[in-house]
């Protein structure tokens, strides 16, 4: 058995068999996924809601970024992390990742449809940006695949039909978060572009559409001139998973006390960790972890 301690003494890893064996992985109240530490940030807010929700997160290293992956690949992992929750009795699952749900949301929830399995979803928060925007001009920063995806375009036929939308795949920002880096030429070259459509398309508000952008969200405030607004939208995530949670539950359900957040990664578990301390070094609220290594087969 492997233990290790973070800079808070929050994060521990144990080590586990392979989750090949249906019974290796347990139920949870609420199962994440995302390719790697962005989906913590919605861990994080459904923890601060209620402590007491028993929440397992996948952390699918061995395949980050999804960002760069065709959309079939991250579709085909979404479903087969989902069935792993699935096959475990967790009944309410959260695709923590844009990407992710962009590329398999819809796919997974036809699936397990009939099963009553719930499925909360992750999308750039455009609708709110939109609404605050007093240019109608606003601008989505996204990966590569949530940018060129059908989905972010369906919810720009949707919701935003009045405002000028831009969307800008920030190569490389998700990883440099993933290595626990919250500084560097990535989220330069975002703020750079940015600020170039602030000053020529009068952009106000800015919708972050990925999961790991909550941690670089102070970064971008201080870099933005104060009248531009920014939205993230692991807090709107977090609050519907728990309005879910709370209705599924009965009444005399027993409220457990707060337990870690059991992350199961597929790549490799140390460097999961040491990123993880590296954000809390960079200042950022991480939620307690433990830290399972589960090798599982890329399909
Ligand atoms: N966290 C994922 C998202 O919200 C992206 C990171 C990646 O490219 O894997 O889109």
């Amino acid at each position: 058995m492997l233990f290790e301690s973070g800079r808070n003494g929050n994060v521990h890893v144990t080590a586990t068999n392979s989750i090949s064996q249906q019974a290796d992985i347990p139920q949870f109240d609420v199962g994440l996924i995302d390719s790697g530490v962005g989906g913590l940030a919605v861990a994080r807010e459904i923890q601060n809601l209620n402590s007491s929700v028993q929440i397992g997160y996948f952390a699918d290293t061995a395949v980050f970024p999804y960002g760069d992956k065709n959309s079939i690949q991250v579709a085909d992992r979404i479903d087969f992390l989902a069935t792993k929750f699935v096959e475990a009795g967790t009944r309410l699952l959260v695709i923590a990742c844009n990407t992710g749900s962009s590329a398999g949301l819809r796919s997974i929830r036809r699936k397990f449809a009939r099963e009553g399995i719930q499925i909360v979803g992750m999308e750039p928060p455009l609708k709110p940006a939109a609404i605050h925007s007093r240019n109608k001009s606003v601008a989505v920063v996204a990966t590569l695949g949530t940018v060129s995806g059908q989905a972010l375009t369906n919810l720009r036929d949707r919701v935003a039909t009045d405002t000028a939308t831009k969307f800008i795949a920030a190569s490389g920002l998700a990883s440099s978060v993933e290595r626990g880096e919250l500084t560097g030429k990535d989220l330069d070259a975002v703020l750079q572009e940015l600020l170039n459509l602030i000053s020529s398309d009068g952009v106000d508000s800015v919708a972050l559409g990925c999961s790991h952008y909550s941690f670089v969200y102070d970064q971008m405030r201080k870099a933005l001139p104060d009248g531009v607004k920014l939205f993230d939208a692991a807090f709107p995530v977090a609050k519907r998973t728990l309005e879910l949670w709370t209705k599924s539950r009965s009444s005399d359900d027993v409220i457990d006390v707060s337990n870690p957040i059991s992350v199961f990664v597929t790549g490799d578990p140390d460097g999961f960790v040491a990123s993880v301390a590296r954000l809390e070094t960079a200042g950022c609220m991480i939620p307690m972890v433990s830290v399972n290594p589960v090798p599982l087969p890329i399909n």
